[in-house]
């Protein structure tokens, strides 16, 4: 059988506020995804997945949907999603879109719909829940005179998926864009739609849990399962048997791990283990969630920055890159009086405007432009460019059956070097400070090479 788009697929994740701006308002919209489609397919990735393009009071910047069934105006409107579409199809690449199925926006109609509160959570007292951006995740309602479940924020309320009147609108909502002609859901917050039934306490944290979960100081066992599922095995599990329920599923795990040969190694090769064979998997170093790898991981180092894109292009598996990943983009120090996120930590760092030019190319954006010096006008115009390195690793990649199918098979190698076989090629990075030599040649510290 014909291997599905994708599992060979490189997907390249839009935040659209600050992907491309065409009328000068500050805040990236769908025009401008139209107007870059042609950088997009010369860069070489397969499908775009865009952050939600639906109507939203942007208490979360877009992941508080007020309706499922239209677009932002600031982003655009429908017909400007439908010629998106086309117009990808056109250069051979597919739209996916992210879906919010967890809670919808507190000024979603649904909300204040009488006959329809049993599509939330309520309870007359609250459990020990907390919320993934602090604080407790029950608020008060007034009106109702019980307290309403919210995960995230409070104007982000969760939905109750017991209720098949929920899953039977999200059907149709599926159906509205499928017809549409998009390719697929991202899924948002997959691992947290269905909650105990009996809302239990969740249990305290236990030495040794990570570091995500001792900031909330519960586990999340009865309303999120582990977050961003942290667990491999656990990951494993959302495939089903194969891909009969998720057919990707991000691992948080790999994206965490330090940029050494061993760490990664390991992470790979659990993963293999713990997957059904049918289960396919996702790489992915940055998000519009988490700081930038090139800062995070390569602490700006270029040297860096390409070993960890060779791997992640290079692996058996779906490749995601980050808008800005493909040109090293580093995380921005956003000022304080300059934040936009409602979450403690902050995400606007990893948010800010796509810089297309050494002078950016925005006017007045939404968001603070960081280090402009890594732009893409400059980048493409450099032979040498982490861009052009970026487009022939995805061109050898779409060239090449051994990346898209073949099966990865660790190599020895000394201490430092991450060496595997794909099918008949070999890739073999050398992470560490030291020269290594590895098969007769030679390493300088930080190469990677394909052979
Ligand atoms: C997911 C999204 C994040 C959002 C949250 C609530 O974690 O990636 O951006 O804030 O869900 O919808």
């Amino acid at each position: 059988m014909d291997q599905p788009w994708w599992q060979k697929a490189v997907l390249y994740q839009v935040y659209l506020r600050s992907f491309a701006d065409s009328n000068g308002d500050g805040v990236g919209d769908l025009r401008g995804v139209i107007d870059k489609l042609d950088y997009l397919d010369w860069l070489g990735v397969d499908a775009l997945w865009l952050s939600p393009v639906t109507v939203s009071p942007d208490k979360d910047w877009g992941y508080d949907v007020s309706d499922y069934r239209d677009v932002q105006p600031v982003f655009g409107s429908l017909d400007d999603v439908d010629e998106l579409i086309v117009e990808a199809r056109e250069r051979g690449m597919r739209i996916v879109l992210d879906l919010v199925p967890n809670h919808t926006s507190d000024r979603h109609p649904w909300f204040r719909d009488p006959a329809k509160r049993d599509w939330y959570v309520w309870a007359d007292k609250p459990n020990n829940w907390v919320s993934a951006f602090g604080g407790p995740a029950w608020t008060y309602d007034k009106q109702v005179g019980r307290y309403y479940l919210h995960n995230f924020a409070p104007g982000q309320p969760d939905l109750n998926w017991w209720n098949t009147e929920v899953r039977d609108e999200f059907d149709r909502i599926l159906r509205f864009w499928f017809d549409r002609g998009i390719a697929g859901f991202r899924i948002d917050v997959a691992n947290g739609l269905i909650k105990d039934k009996e809302l239990r306490d969740n249990p305290p944290v236990q030495r040794g849990d990570p570091p995500v979960l001792r900031r909330f100081g519960q586990r999340p066992t009865y309303n999120r399962g582990e977050t961003w599922v942290m667990d491999l095995e656990r990951l494993a599990r959302f495939y089903g048997t194969g891909t009969d329920q998720l057919h990707l599923a991000f691992n948080f795990p790999y994206t965490f791990a330090p940029l050494e040969a061993a760490a990664l190694r390991d992470v790979v090769e659990r993963t293999q283990a713990v997957f059904p064979p049918e289960a396919w998997p996702v790489w992915m170093l940055s998000n519009h969630d988490i700081p930038r790898f090139p800062t995070r991981t390569c602490g700006g180092d270029e040297r860096k920055i390409r070993c960890a894109l060779l791997a992640l292009l290079t692996l058996r598996g779906t490749a995601v890159l980050y808008q800005g990943d493909e040109i090293g983009l580093e995380q921005v120090d956003v000022p304080l009086d300059r934040r936009r996120d409602v979450e403690v930590e902050g995400r606007d760092g990893c948010r800010t405007p796509m810089p297309w030019t050494s002078d950016g190319g925005w006017s007045d954006p939404w968001l603070p432009l960081g280090e402009t010096t890594r732009n893409v006008e400059d980048e493409r115009a450099d032979p040498k460019s982490i861009l052009n390195f970026v487009r022939d690793v995805i061109a050898l990649r779409r060239s090449n059956a051994d990346f898209q199918s073949g099966s990865y098979e660790p190599l020895e190698a000394p201490d430092g070097v991450w060496a595997y076989r794909r099918g008949d090629s070999t890739v073999v990075l050398n992470l560490s400070d030291e020269p290594r030599a590895y098969e007769g040649t030679t390493l300088a510290p930080w190469e990677g090479a394909i052979n």
